[in-house]
């Protein structure tokens, strides 16, 4: 059977992100009653990093932890892979000495060529290109909060970046619409956001147009990790995308924020969006935890469970 992978949010179907959004519900429900849930005993996941993380390698460990396995933490330069060792040498000898294995790295490129080599589950802790964890908590999030996502207006203020592609691809597969709006220069390259078509989003000169009736508002840093050298530019450019109450005001009542972080209050938002009562930024973060639980439970063979558990 071959090996299925999380490399990118299309890598799943619209019937796969239900099955995984009612088992988030039924493991977080477990984990808020203190009940014990060791579906992964015995199983390890390895995590590989070249990239600086706080909420990804926590929720990973503590998600592997909760579910009865364990987790090991390797980084770039700790190990060969900072001395050039390919990377698909890595991925055959990391995949025959544990079960799955996650990866955050700079391009995806780098990503697929591991996963190719690799014979068990490989997930994508973000690249340049995608952030497929962190939407699928921020998916969950926004249902938990306010029900089924198809169909509402997600408004993406800022830059079009990994963040931003996933969004993309999400809304084409469950089927709600996001309005972008980018700095001249920064705009959504289709390709590189991996998009089929382009019925699933409208580009916006205006951030406050972009958020002219949408449900959800959300955003961003201006400079992602491996960008650093733009920073300067970037803080320019950018400089009128700051999501700030006005924009918050043109959404509808109910819209909610939210944030990946880590966030700079001042720049891409300002303190009292995030700070403010639409924001659900603390609850989009816990969420990574739960729903990257249901995931790895998916992706281990024989780990699927109908119903609930
Ligand atoms: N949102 C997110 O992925 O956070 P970290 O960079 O802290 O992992
Ligand atoms: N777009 C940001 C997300 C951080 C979680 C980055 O890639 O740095």
């Amino acid at each position: 059977m071959a090996v299925k992978h999380y490399l990118q949010f299309r890598d799943f179907t619209r019937d796969d992100y239900a099955y995984l959004f009612e088992r988030t519900r039924v493991i977080k429900e477990r984990f808020e009653r203190y009940e014990p849930y060791h579906p992964l005993a015995d199983r390890t996941l390895a995590m590989i990093f070249e990239k600086s993380s706080t909420r990804t390698r926590l929720s990973f460990e503590a998600g592997m932890h909760q579910l009865g396995g364990s987790a090991i933490y390797l980084n770039t330069r700790d190990t060969q892979l900072g001395r050039g060792e390919p990377v698909e040498d890595a991925a055959e000898v990391i995949s025959r000495m544990v079960d799955i294995v996650m990866i955050r790295t700079f391009e995806q490129d780098i990503i697929e060529r591991f996963a190719s080599h690799s014979r068990v589950p490989v997930i994508n802790g973000l690249t340049n290109e995608y952030h497929p964890c962190q939407i699928l908590a921020d998916i969950y999030t926004y249902i938990e909060a306010r029900g089924p996502i198809q169909g509402k207006t997600v408004a993406w203020i800022g830059d079009s970046n990994n963040m931003c592609n996933t969004w993309l691809q999400a809304a084409e597969i469950l089927d709600f619409n996001v309005h972008v709006s980018t700095p001249p220069g920064y705009e959504v390259e289709p390709e590189r956001a991996g998009l089929y078509g382009t019925d699933h989003y409208e580009a916006f000169a205006d951030p406050m147009d972009a958020c002219r009736g949408a449900d959800l508002v959300t955003t961003d840093v201006w400079t992602s990790m491996g960008f650093e050298a733009e920073n300067a530019v970037r803080q320019k450019a950018f400089a009128d995308w700051q999501v700030d109450a006005e924009m918050m005001a043109v959404a509808k009542p109910d819209a909610l924020f939210m944030h990946c972080l880590p966030a700079h209050r001042g720049e891409e938002v300002a303190a009292e969006v995030i700070d403010g009562p639409q924001s659900v930024v603390w609850e989009e973060a816990a969420n990574r935890l739960h729903v990257q639980k249901a995931l790895m439970e998916y992706l281990l063979p024989g780990e699927r469970r109908d119903g609930t558990a």
